[in-house]
């Protein structure tokens, strides 16, 4: 059985002595090769192990999936050491000079650059698409007026399943396209809607007239005006931004699309569950907390005393750190060039003053160099966001509007992918075996749970 496993080789040829790691049990003795693939053992290759028949066999613990492929994908490159992010091989800097964000979205679902005709056939589709339906923005009315925009476009991309039923047939390819489309043209939309409803302004329907961060611009800010027009500077930065986010491998929301994706539902239920991944803090909430950050600081004087209160872990350098990069985040580098161009047209913003010290001065500290810490993409788009008048809440939904691209190519990924089943981790059952019911009349408590009085009688909590 081990030599078997030994002999196997996905790649198409025979496994030699050199692509095997030999394992030996142990608890029984009993050695086993287990085939090398692109650096990587295969856990089921491990279920063989066993110490009697019956024995379930070996598996593997990794919560977090810290060092667990759960998938191929040639969508996006990460290299952390080097701070290297390529999408479909191409580098950011390149696309982020060249490029735009659809583009950018085209070349991650459909894996190459469009022709000249393709760009214009796809720009066409996604620009006669960013209108909703009327039920959707009754829908959005319903909300408090103090929802979190974050949850708003949580419901109304759920909801969207329901407008469009024939997304289920995830096998038909024009379905899938139809949906890529209908689902990166209305994001926005929806994203606008629920900022205007937090303000309880009328919503603005789409421009089919601008490009696709100049309409976003348009039903954000467009006010008695019969034609608004953006500026050519915040809808460059903002389309560079749309780029830099647009995907970053198998991060939280990602593999949260990906998961709920494996179950087949439809793919607008799959985005939902990528919008809530991402609507934590720790995933994308950190850029809402460095400006809180620079906000504590106050003043260029107090960086000292703050970086001091950091090493002594008595606070956090937001913006700082990450788990693959450990140089710095080529996007960190990209957003920067861009700060001044935004601030050009809204004037600066004095906690920019703040933060690039901040910068200078932590990457001349030990503490941090030591650690391998650097800005990361977070570090500068929040004071983007804030130049462009948008509360901190709506930060994450920023981040949303072009992660769906990158979700959108994933979900494709996996559906094309024959090695996709249904994602169903096993655990390590830690609690009580069989044991007998007690009858109520003869239970000690031996459990405490919250109570929830304050629920139980105030209607408006619910
Ligand atoms: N400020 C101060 N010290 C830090 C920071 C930071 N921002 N980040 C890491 N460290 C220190 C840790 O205390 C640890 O020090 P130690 O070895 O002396 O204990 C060391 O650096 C290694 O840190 P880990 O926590 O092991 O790194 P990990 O990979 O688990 O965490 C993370 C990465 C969560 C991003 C972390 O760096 C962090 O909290 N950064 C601030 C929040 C942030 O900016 N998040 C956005 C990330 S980008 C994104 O998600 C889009």
């Amino acid at each position: 059985m081990a030599e078997e496993q030994a002999q196997r080789d996905d790649g198409g040829g025979l496994a030699t002595a050199r692509d095997t790691l030999t394992v030996t049990d142990n608890r029984t003795g009993e050695t086993y090769d287990i085939e090398v693939t692109d650096g990587t053992v295969r856990a089921m290759d491990f279920r063989q192990i066993k110490v009697a028949e019956d024995d379930f066999g070996l598996m593997t613990y990794d919560p977090a999936f810290m060092n667990t492929a759960s998938c191929r994908s040639s969508i996006c490159f990460i290299d952390g050491e080097a701070g290297v992010l390529e999408y479909r091989g191409y580098p950011i800097e390149q696309l982020c000079g060249q490029s735009t964000y659809l583009e950018v979205a085209y070349l991650l679902i459909y894996g190459e650059l469009p022709t000249e005709e393709q760009l214009d056939e796809w720009v066409f589709e996604i620009t006669h698409h960013t209108f909703v339906h009327e039920n959707i923005k009754k829908f959005v009315e319903g909300f408090r007026y103090d929802a979190h925009p974050m949850g708003m476009l949580l419901a109304t991309i759920g909801a969207l399943s329901t407008f469009y039923p024939d997304a289920k047939n995830i096998d038909d390819t024009l379905e899938r396209h139809m949906a890529a489309v209908r689902l990166i043209a209305k994001v926005p939309t929806l994203a606008a809607f629920a900022y205007r409803h937090n303000l309880g302004l009328p919503y603005v329907y789409p421009d089919n007239d601008l490009s696709y961060p100049g309409n976003f611009l348009s039903m954000m800010f467009k006010m008695t005006e019969t034609k608004y027009e953006p500026d050519p500077r915040l809808e460059r930065a903002l389309d560079v931004l749309w780029i830099l986010h647009a995907d970053h491998e198998q991060n939280c929301s990602t593999n949260a699309v990906r998961g709920v994706g494996s179950s087949e539902v439809d793919p607008y239920s799959a985005m939902a569950a990528g919008v809530a991944a991402l609507y934590g803090p720790l995933h994308g909430g950190a850029n809402e907390q460095v400006v809180r950050m620079l906000e504590r600081i106050e003043s260029v004087e107090n960086i000292p005393g703050f970086l001091e209160r950091v090493k002594n872990r008595e606070e956090r350098l937001m913006g700082f750190g990450h788990r693959v990069y450990k140089n710095y985040d080529p996007r960190a580098r990209i957003i920067k060039e861009h700060v001044d161009q935004v601030f050009a047209v809204t004037g600066r913003n004095p906690k920019l003053d703040i933060a690039v010290e901040l910068e200078k001065r932590a990457l001349d500290d030990e503490y941090f160099t030591s650690r391998k810490l650097y800005p990361n993409v977070d570090f500068y788009s929040g004071l983007i966001y804030e130049a462009l008048n948008l509360p901190t809440d709506m930060f994450t939904v920023m981040f949303a509007i072009p992660r769906t691209s990158g979700w959108i190519a994933q979900w494709d990924e996996m559906l094309e992918d024959e090695e996709t089943k249904i994602a169903r981790p096993r655990q390590i059952y830690t609690g009580a075996r069989t044991r007998d019911y007690t009858p109520i009349g003869e239970r000690t408590q031996l459990t405490d749970k919250p109570t929830a009085e304050t629920h139980l009688i105030d209607p408006a909590a619910g």
